[in-house]
């Protein structure tokens, strides 16, 4: 049981320095398990440290393989197809739908029994969107109401592969099917209409066919991985705290090195940039198929501006702070047609408005966004994580701009993807 935290903070006036943030979260769970699923020895660099990632690691090491982690570079001895072992118990993926999900995807192929178990806010999160096309696979699974954790897999010897259009831009969805389809000899096909972001494919070097904004990403046993060397960039998502920080604060210049700018998550520059934003690049490289590069932050001026739908997707994990820019920038910040935003690690929507609310703010809540507009009242605020590490960041960041400072409840879910939150933030803070 983790010690509940409340953490306070208090006004910073500028912040200055490089950051150097941990490895991307959807990299870092991906290159665990394709490390996992190939025949000896890979190395990952950069690999986040983070409970989320932990958790990945622990449901492999159950499935026969074994990791070691000495800092950030973590090695695994993969066990190749069809070489996992039976769990002696269940898998538990914690807070992670990553987790969840994409090893739902590999265990719908295995020949042997397993059970995904989850914390209470995983186990309140769908997983009928994946039971569905992996049940439509052939693949034997049982879910509680048919839609929760825990799900238990029984063996399948007759999964075949489907042609499937994803209903919800979801990328774990998108994996769960495509890693199923990895296992087979035919040819699975996942359809997107939206892009979801695309580190499967790129990883796994699926064919992607691209037509009229219609997707094709096929996959089959042709494409199961060997081992390999990787080093994971920064992870976008934990930047974009310090990117609002210091666009926020007067006086301000951070580079932040090495980051993911990878076109199906980068979003989150698109849209600071179209507010006002000054962000600069430095040192762009590709490795692997990710690109990454340090970005340089420079105080600005923001207006709210329309966040355009086909965007959403690519910012689903930084609206939460992206409403915070949306609050100090000039004009009212709204964002809809991001429903997917209900069944986060919280209900992101309703976080978002609860915070807002105790800000005496003016908050109009739709069931697929927000739109935020008035002055924030001049008491000291208490907010509410609700357990989900980026509204926790989120709020501790509208905290340190605050003149009267604010407090987070329940901050130590900050662990979930970047345990080193407040030190980063001490390392900048003048
Ligand atoms: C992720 C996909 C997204 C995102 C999550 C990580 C991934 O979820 O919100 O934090 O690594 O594939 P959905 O696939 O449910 O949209």
């Amino acid at each position: 049981m983790v010690r509940q935290v409340t953490k306070d903070f208090q006004n910073i006036e500028s912040v200055k320095g490089t950051l150097e943030l941990p490895g991307d979260k959807s990299i870092s769970h991906r290159s665990v398990m394709f490390a996992a699923l190939a025949k000896g020895k890979s190395i990952i660099s950069n690999c986040l440290n983070a409970s989320d990632i932990q958790s990945t690691i622990n449901c492999f090491v159950k499935l026969g393989c074994r990791i070691t982690r000495n800092g950030n570079v973590v090695t695994v001895e993969g066990r190749g197809y069809k070489g996992f072992t039976a769990p002696e118990s269940e898998l538990d993926a914690g807070n992670s739908g990553t987790t969840a999900r994409l090893l739902s995807g590999i265990l719908a192929a295995q020949d042997f029994k397993s059970t995904i178990i989850g914390d209470e806010s995983l186990s309140g999160r769908p997983m009928k969107r994946i039971i569905q096309p992996l049940s439509l696979m052939g693949a034997d699974i049982r879910a509680e109401a048919g839609n929760f954790l825990p799900i238990h897999f029984k063996p399948s010897n007759k999964l075949i592969p489907i042609e499937f259009f994803l209903p919800v831009a979801s990328a774990q969805l998108k994996s769960a099917v495509l890693l199923a389809g990895l296992h087979l000899e035919g040819i699975t096909t996942v359809i997107e209409h939206e892009t979801s972001r695309n580190h499967t494919e790129n990883m796994l070097g699926l064919s992607v066919v691209e037509e009229s904004g219609i997707r094709k990403i096929s996959v089959s046993k042709n494409n199961y991985p060997s081992p390999f060397e990787l080093f994971v960039p920064s992870d976008i998502s934990s930047a974009s705290f310090f990117i609002v920080l210091g666009l926020l604060l007067k006086n301000s210049e951070l580079i932040i090195k090495d980051v993911l700018l990878n076109e199906t998550r980068s979003g989150v520059l698109k849209v600071l940039k179209m507010m006002g934003a000054h962000i600069d690049y430095e040192n762009v490289k590709v490795n692997q198929g990710e690109s990454f590069g340090n970005l340089i932050i420079r105080s600005s001026q923001l207006k709210n501006v329309h966040i355009p739908k086909e965007l959403i997707p690519n910012i689903i994990d930084e609206i939460p702070v992206l409403s915070i820019a949306g609050l100090i920038a000039e004009g009212s910040f709204e964002v809809r047609n991001a429903k997917e935003l209900r069944v986060k690690e919280s209900d992101r929507i309703k976080s978002v408005c609860s915070n807002m609310q105790i800000l005496g703010l003016d908050v109009e809540e739709f069931e697929d966004g927000f739109k935020i507009n008035g002055e924030i009242s001049n008491s000291r605020h208490v907010f509410n994580s609700f357990g989900d590490h980026r509204i926790a960041m989120a709020f501790s960041i509208l905290s340190m701009l605050l003149p009267q400072g604010g407090s987070v409840l329940n901050f130590e879910c900050v662990g979930i993807s970047n345990p080193k939150f407040l030190d980063q933030i001490k390392s900048i803070a003048g």
